[in-house]
């Protein structure tokens, strides 16, 4: 029976919804009840960004694993009235009292878990303050109007699925340490909830309320803030209510690149992926890859990917705490030089690559969502807490799990993160700076067309983009970008990671042969949210990755 009401629940979205003033739109989710979330408010009156508030805030209810109210993320806009194109940077921030040797024991060593677990993993969260700037400067709807449907779905609660609870398995022993989140989150006797269970969140709610009632006061003031600041003290983290109220989101230009005539469009640090991305596509651009035999074609990619993610790890962090040469990342001459020495027949071993590599973090739970109405009106938006369940704990009284973002700096420079990533010390802890990220919401776009897309998946998020952004200049559409069997080599392991179906035997062999390291990863990975305009038909399609649970659709 309940299965059956979850399922109504998911299919019943109404895609009759258009925009008020006739346009259709398209949105792309993770889950079914954040894409209902977006028509809701588009139903509403309420134009793309009162959606994208809409479904962010679903998604922190719906999907409290991998983002949420104590999480951050980066939202692109594009406005088509004035041609905008904007990034709101929501991305978390180290609290005042943060210091580069915080997860360090006396001998300089990292003290496992320690950014990963608990209330002193958790950076001041920048979401709140992303929603309530999203709404009011953007949209058409009140704040309380984008936040209701969250509101409804924390009161009610929601039939929990098979993602999530694969999910809060993997941090079912983590969260057990914390009172606060397993009375939220596991059964009475401790334990996973029962398939299709109701999942109930009164404090989320109560804490969204605040916010719709209050703005930003509503949780970096007040009530809300007090509960914050108190539980996250009592449990050994160092926030204080200065951390809450210096908290600024910032609008910043998108990085913009150019893949044989399409304009790619991207965020720039505190994320890496934007230019991560344009790097890697400027050093592919000069060859002709859909001529190339498949293999060739693949080993090029790696290459290309070995080498920009080489720059992420010496030259990105927080733009407003270093100096990024980000004209020289994005030009053409310099991708130009890395291609020279890029072989046809042989791979180039990671350690070869100049430079002092420092270590470097990422965690890969987090999401993403696309929507586009018929005049072109855009927004890519991956929001996150980090880890599965961020930091695992919960500020008591909030409903708010505090991500471990902090996980993402450099703890120590030299060693190597739980995911495999390195990087400089750009990247190293400060009071207040923001750590850096690999979140690459991205709009691609032509004469004829525009992308808009993203997926979760840490390091791998780039790559994932890349991926499809190749499919995209091979025309095709939405269904197969998501969907791309996918490959990754982030520099350091020096490895190719790939899903089964991404390379055949054969392929495996010879990218052996050619001095590639291989190794296939046990599970899919990503969850890519999609959605394409044909300008001139005003056409629609969306698409959401078949790894997930996700819903695409178009309003009829
Ligand atoms: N925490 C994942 C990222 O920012 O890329």
């Amino acid at each position: 029976m309940i299965k059956i009401l979850f399922l109504l629940v998911i299919f019943s979205i109404p895609v009759s919804w258009v925009h008020a003033d006739n346009q259709k739109v398209a949105i792309a989710s993770a889950h079914p009840l954040a894409t209902a979330a977006g028509f809701e408010i588009i139903a509403k009156g309420g134009n793309v960004y009162d959606a994208a508030v809409a479904v962010s805030a679903a998604l922190a209810v719906v999907e409290p694993f991998g983002s949420g109210l104590g999480g951050g993320a980066y939202w692109l806009l594009h406005r088509e009235k004035d041609k905008l194109d904007v990034v709101i940077d929501g991305r978390e921030k180290a609290p005042l009292a943060a210091d580069k040797d915080m997860y360090l024991d006396k001998n300089g060593k990292v003290i496992p878990k320690l950014s990963l677990d608990g209330a002193l993993a958790a950076a001041i969260p920048g979401m709140p303050a992303g929603l309530v700037h999203l709404s009011e400067k953007y949209g058409r709807l009140t704040l309380a109007d984008n936040l209701a449907p969250a509101v409804r779905y924390a009161k009610t609660g929601f039939a929990i699925g098979d993602r999530y609870l694969r999910n809060l398995k993997v941090r079912v022993d983590t969260i057990k340490q914390y009172p606060e989140t397993a009375r939220i989150y596991l059964n009475k006797e401790q334990n996973l909830p029962e398939l299709y269970s109701i999942l109930r969140q009164p404090d989320l709610a109560d804490t969204l309320i605040n916010i719709a009632q209050h703005g930003r006061d509503g949780f970096y003031k007040g009530e809300v803030a007090d509960k914050l600041v108190t539980s996250v003290a009592k449990a050994g983290g160092i926030w204080t209510q200065a951390d809450l109220d210096a908290y600024q989101v910032i609008e910043r230009n998108p990085v913009v690149g150019n893949y044989k005539g399409i304009k790619v469009t991207s965020v720039p640090p505190s994320s890496s992926g934007g230019i991560a991305l344009i790097e890697t596509l400027n050093i592919l651009a000069a060859y002709d890859l859909q001529a190339l035999p498949k293999l060739t074609r693949k080993h090029l990619i790696v290459e290309a990917m070995r080498r920009a993610y080489h720059d992420r790890s010496l030259y990105l962090g927080d733009g407003d705490f270093i100096s990024i040469p980000v004209e020289r990342l994005l030009n053409m001459d310099y991708a130009a030089g890395l291609r020279s020495a890029i072989r046809f027949d042989k791979a180039l071993s990671s350690d070869q690559l100049s430079g002092q590599i420092e270590s470097q973090h990422q965690g890969t739970n987090t999401t993403h969502f696309s929507i586009i109405d018929q005049e072109g009106n855009r927004v890519a938006a991956t929001l996150s807490i980090n880890f599965i369940f961020g930091s695992a704990f919960v500020a008591s009284g909030t409903g708010v799990v505090l991500n471990d973002e902090m996980d993402d700096f450099d703890s120590q420079p030299g060693a190597m993160n739980v995911y495999g990533l390195v990087g400089g010390i750009a990247n190293a802890i400060a009071p207040s700076k923001r750590m850096l990220s690999s979140m690459t919401p991205t709009f691609l776009e032509t004469d004829k067309e525009v992308a808009v897309l993203g997926t979760p998946g840490g390091s791998r998020i780039i790559s994932m983009v890349l991926l499809a952004a190749l499919n995209f200049a091979e025309g095709k559409g939405p269904e197969t970008w998501v969907n791309l069997p996918r490959f990754h080599h982030q520099f350091m392991p020096d490895v190719i990671e790939y899903e089964p179906a991404a390379l055949s035997e054969d392929e495996i062999n010879t990218l052996k042969q050619m001095g590639h390291q291989l190794k296939e990863v046990p599970r899919p990975y990503g969850d890519m949210q999609a959605v394409l305009l044909n300008k001139h038909a005003k056409f629609l399609s969306a698409a959401s990755d078949k790894r997930g649970e996700g819903t695409a659709q178009v309003s009829q």
